[in-house]
């Protein structure tokens, strides 16, 4: 599918409408007393089609704005979500569906005196539609464009943790869109890449000349593919950038294959989670940098969240072993997709 494309053009022109948003659009998310009610439904939205812990949603400001029209803000909301175009598209699960509308009739019923048609109506569709172990997410570019992923229901299946997007992916992709002039012009090598959010962003918005996403996994290299499909970029030609998938398993990668792809930018989001691959990710980045004779050493960034101190502690004394220096990025990015915050996500630049 190219960027012209039926599909993707329906799904650009969903999401386009009315939504050039400043970057700052995320703060009234995350600030309950701050939401006023006008931004209820559109919140709503943004939070429901990224899949977000119902948690997440400012239920407060709900219930200030359905005090004065419960029926009416309701509709706008169904509207936005499980009536709108996007969501018989690229739907979120039907678990996730059922949460939401549920929780939609819970604080309707607390304002309105008669319940609402159309809210059981939805439930009802999704109460009879199938399990599936794919759903769907979009998230929105700070152009209103949006970025539509398949990715699995289970965080972990196929026995991989591939399947999904990872906080640290949506935070790597935060801070790309602030630093575009690290990809502008560059070949850009992705490890790890998964479903593919963090390289389908740098693509849309950062125009690298080249970008290499990378796994070692063959259905995320497949789920990958499709997603890079979705979203108007192919391996045949994406407007401004070429864009390649490649197999590369940090265990065995050649070096040969390394110097053909001649990255001058590395990236990689949450890859630092599993202590016995952390040696061989450390030897590919020494690799990559190549740290003796080479005239121009290509850059490298790790976002990583941090479940587990002692494994990234490990990381980065590996790294010190490998004769890598790093430095941690502490300057904060602008929110611009909803995610769960409260994990502990540093991002760090490698170097010799
Ligand atoms: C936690 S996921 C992160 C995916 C994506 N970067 C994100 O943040 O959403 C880790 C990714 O690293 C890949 N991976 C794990 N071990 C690998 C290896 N030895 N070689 C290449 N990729 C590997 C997995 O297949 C998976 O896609």
């Amino acid at each position: 599918m190219s960027a012209d494309s039926p599909p993707y053009r329906l799904v650009q022109k969903l999401l386009i409408k009315k939504r050039k948003m400043p970057h700052s659009r995320l703060r009234c998310l995350h600030d309950k007393n701050g939401t006023n009610s006008h931004d209820v439904p559109s919140n709503f939205q943004l939070l429901f089609f990224a899949m977000c812990r119902m948690s997440s949603f400012p239920w407060d400001a709900l219930e200030r704005a359905l005090q004065n029209s419960p029926s009416e803000v309701i509709l706008d909301i169904l509207r936005k979500t499980c009536l709108h175009p996007i969501c018989r598209q690229n739907p979120p699960s039907v678990k996730y569906r059922k949460l939401f509308l549920s929780e939609l009739i819970k604080r309707h019923e607390l304002y309105a005196s008669e319940p609402l048609d159309e809210l059981y109506d939805a439930l009802g569709d999704v109460i009879g539609a199938k399990e599936e172990t794919v759903c769907y997410k979009s998230y929105l570019l700070p152009s209103g464009e949006p970025v539509g992923l398949e990715e699995n229901v289970a965080v972990i299946s196929e026995g991989t943790t591939g399947l999904v997007t990872w906080e640290a992916a949506l935070h790597l992709a935060e801070w790309a869109l602030e630093h575009p002039d690290i990809f502008t012009g560059r070949t850009v090598l992705e490890l790890g890449s998964g479903v593919g959010l963090t390289g389908i962003v740098v693509c849309r918005v950062c125009k690298p000349t080249k970008y290499v996403f990378s796994d070692c996994h063959q259905s995320v290299l497949e789920r990958l593919r499709n997603n890079i499909t979705r979203n108007g970029l192919t391996e045949q030609g994406s407007p401004g950038v070429s864009v390649l998938t490649e197999e590369v398993d940090w265990q065995n990668v050649k070096k040969d294959q390394l110097r053909r792809i001649g990255a001058d930018t590395i990236i990689a989001a949450d890859v630092v989670y599993d202590p016995d691959i952390i040696g061989c990710l450390v030897r590919l980045l020494a690799e990559l940098l190549k740290c003796k004779g080479q005239q121009r050493h290509p850059e490298v960034y790790i976002a990583s969240t941090i479940r587990n101190p002692e494994t990234y502690n490990c990381f980065k004394n590996e790294l010190e072993k490998a004769g890598l220096k790093h430095i941690v990025i502490t300057h904060p990015v602008t929110q611009v997709f909803p995610y769960n915050r409260i994990v502990s996500i540093e991002m760090i630049k490698v170097h010799c």
